[in-house]
């Protein structure tokens, strides 16, 4: 019997997803099928309610319902608990467990381009969603120093507190670009810079030309403020990696599989061309 899984979210026809995963399966010979499913939410808890149906591998989730699902599932595993989002969903045996693959994904990604990230003084530019699986995951696994900084600074403030640390700090935009050249590693987890908008996230003019800069903005995949940074003599990432690394990861959990990341990769690059 083909297996099944999804991603659900709103809106979400602009999905790599589906292709990424079902190009893998195709290559591996793995009996699966994962398509995009479009959700409102009224419909939510119906619909999680129906991956528990015995041909449903699991699902992943995407904005808005990273944090939405969490209370109609059966079991979340603690690093997506300290997150306080999940968007990966294992059915096992019509039980529904729910991880977090966004920050390891990125973590594994930072690892490849900055081995010794663990002892680097970092700066994370945002406090939504996507800061918080970051952050909370690189504190997890014994980052030394993370710094934040946020146009709304009480949302910062909001997210170190959940965090429970005591040696992060929390700047206003200004104070990061003055301060800038003290970080090593400088991680964007805003929407500036997305296709369709201008704008960069933090001025670079003190940048530590050492540093690696990253965005974890696939689309475009060189962001004006990347392309600064490189100007800059500054190493970059972009955000195909960590999308990449989260599904990889994801798949691994669904199948018991390891994919070929390098193809997966490959398959994400090919089609934002
Ligand atoms: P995600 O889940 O993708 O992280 P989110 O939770 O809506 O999305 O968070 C968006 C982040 O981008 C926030 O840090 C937000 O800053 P505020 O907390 O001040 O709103 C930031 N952001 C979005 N648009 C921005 C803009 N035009 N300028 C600066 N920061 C912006």
């Amino acid at each position: 019997m083909k297996k099944r899984l999804a991603v659900i979210g709103h809106p979400i026809s602009h999905s790599l997803s589906p292709l990424m995963h079902n190009n893998e399966f195709h290559e591996l010979g793995l009996d699966y099928e994962y398509e995009a499913i479009d959700v409102v939410e009224s419909e939510l808890e119906l619909v999680i309610n129906s991956f528990r149906s015995l041909d449903f591998s699991g699902f992943n989730v995407t904005i808005p319902y990273k944090e939405k699902v969490i209370p109609l599932l059966d079991e979340i595993d603690e690093e997506a608990a300290a997150i306080g989002a999940v968007n990966t969903v294992v059915n096992r045996n019509g039980k529904l467990i729910g991880y977090n693959t966004d920050g390891q994904g990125y973590m594994s990604a930072l690892e490849n381009i900055s081995p010794t990230w663990k002892k680097k003084k970092i700066l994370i530019i945002g406090a939504g969603g996507a800061a918080r699986a970051i952050y909370i995951s690189l504190l997890r696994h014994s980052a030394a120093m993370i710094d934040l900084t946020n146009r709304s600074v009480q949302k910062a403030e909001n997210l170190k507190t959940d965090a429970k640390v005591s040696n992060s700090n929390v700047l206003s935009i200004s104070e990061a670009e003055e301060q800038l050249g003290n970080y090593q590693i400088i991680i964007n987890t805003t929407s500036v810079g997305m296709k369709h908008t201008s704008g960069v996230p933090l001025q670079l003019t003190n940048l530590n030309k050492e540093a690696v800069v990253s965005d974890i903005i696939y689309t475009p995949m060189k962001t004006t403020w990347l392309q600064n940074a490189e100007q800059k003599g500054a190493k970059i990432m972009n955000g195909i990696t960590m999308f990449v690394n989260q599904g990889a990861l994801a798949f691994k959990y669904w199948t018991g599989i390891s994919p070929n990341q390098e193809r997966m990769n490959q398959v994400v690059i090919n089609n934002l061309k």
